[in-house]
C-alpha cells in the first residue's frame, strides 16, 4: 500500500512538472514575440517601416505584431502552415532579393513558425522599448526571460544528464532479475523509480525550449510518449519488485527495451540519425 502510495506521489510529481511546461507556455510565447519583432525590425523595416512614405505591398506595420496576429490573411494564431507572414519567409520570398539581407536563417524561420504555433502572442511590455515612441525606433530590446522562464529552461537541460539513470538502471534491472540477483535489482529499480519520471519531466521541458520543424516533431513525439511510457513502466516495476510477482520479468524487459527505443531516438534528436552510422 504504501509502495503504491509512494508511486502515486511521484506520478504526481511528474504531471506537476509537465502542467508548468504548459503553463508556460505563454511566457515562451511572449518572449518569442520581442524576438520576432527584433528579427524584423532588423530585416523588413527598409520596405515595410512605419515611416515610409509608400511601404512596399502597403504594409507599414511590420513591427506591430498584435495588427498582423489580427488579421487572418497575414497571421492565422496556432496555424503556421496556414499563416501568409510564415510562408513568404519559408520560402524566402520575404525578406526580397532586392533586400540588403538574404534569405532568413533556419534558426529564424524557426522562431516565427514557433511564435505563431503558441498563439501569436503580443510582446511582453518590457520588451517594447522605453516609451510608446520608443516602440516604432528604439533601439534593440534585450530578450528579458523571467525568473521562472530561465528556471525552467534550465531544467530543460538537465534531460541529457539525467536520462543516462533510467538507461543504465532499467537495464542492469533486468539482467539482475535474469540473473537472480534479487537485492541489485530492488535496489536498481528504487532509483530508477525515482530517475525516470524525473527524467522524463526534465526532457518535456527541454522539448518545450527546443526547436523541432516537422520532420523531427514527428521524432519528437515518440521520444516523449516512448519516454513517458518509460517512466510509468520503471515505477511499475518498482512496485512488483516486493511483491515477486509473476508479472516482474515481462515488465522489467519491457522496461529496458522502451528505455533503450527512447534513448536511441533521443540521442537521433540531439544528434541525427547519421551518428549511429558504422
Ligand atoms: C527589399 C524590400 C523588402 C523587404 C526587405 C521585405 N519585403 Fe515584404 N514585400 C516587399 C514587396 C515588394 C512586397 C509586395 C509584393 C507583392 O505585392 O507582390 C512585399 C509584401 C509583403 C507581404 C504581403 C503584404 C500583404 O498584405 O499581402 C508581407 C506579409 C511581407 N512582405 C512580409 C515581409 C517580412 C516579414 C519581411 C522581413 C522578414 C519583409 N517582408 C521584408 C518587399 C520587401
Amino acid at each position: 500500500m504504501t509502495r503504491l502510495r509512494r508511486a502515486l506521489v511521484l506520478g504526481f510529481f511528474g504531471l506537476a512538472l509537465t502542467g508548468m511546461a504548459r503553463a508556460d507556455d505563454a511566457a515562451l510565447g511572449r518572449a518569442l514575440a520581442g524576438e520576432v519583432r527584433e528579427l524584423f525590425r532588423a530585416t523588413c523595416l527598409e520596405c515595410h517601416g512605419p515611416d515610409l512614405a509608400s511601404p512596399e505591398g502597403e504594409f507599414g506595420y511590420v513591427l506591430d505584431l498584435p495588427r498582423m496576429a489580427a488579421d487572418p490573411e497575414l497571421v492565422v494564431p496556432g496555424a503556421p502552415a496556414m499563416s501568409e507572414l510564415y510562408l513568404l519567409i519559408l520560402h524566402d520570398e520575404m525578406p526580397g532579393e532586392d533586400s540588403d539581407h538574404g534569405a532568413l536563417s533556419l534558426i529564424q524561420k524557426e522562431t516565427v513558425r514557433r511564435w505563431i504555433e503558441l498563439g501569436a502572442l503580443a510582446p511582453e511590455p518590457a520588451a517594447e522599448g522605453s516609451g510608446d515612441a520608443g516602440a516604432m525606433s528604439g533601439p534593440p530590446s534585450p530578450r528579458r526571460a523571467s525568473l521562472l522562464d530561465r528556471s525552467l529552461r534550465w531544467l530543460g537541460e538537465l534531460h541529457g544528464p539525467a536520462v543516462h539513470f533510467p538507461v543504465a538502471l532499467l537495464v542492469v534491472a533486468a539482467l539482475a532479475q535474469l540473473l537472480t540477483s534479487t537485492a541489485a535489482m530492488v535496489f536498481c529499480l528504487r532509483v530508477a523509480a525515482v530517475m525516470a519520471p524525473l527524467a522524463a519531466g526534465f526532457g518535456w521541458l527541454n522539448a518545450d525550449y527546443a526547436s523541432f520543424t516537422a520532420k523531427s516533431a514527428a521524432l519528437l513525439a515518440w521520444h516523449r510518449w516512448l519516454g513517458v511510457a518509460t517512466a510509468i513502466v520503471a515505477v511499475l516495476a518498482w512496485a512488483l519488485s516486493r511483491k515477486a510477482s509473476p508479472a516482474l520479468r515481462p515488465v522489467l524487459i519491457l522496461g529496458a527495451i522502451l528505455v533503450l527505443v527512447a534513448g536511441a531516438l533521443g540521442g537521433g534528436l540531439s544528434h541525427g540519425f547519421s551518428h549511429y552510422r558504422w
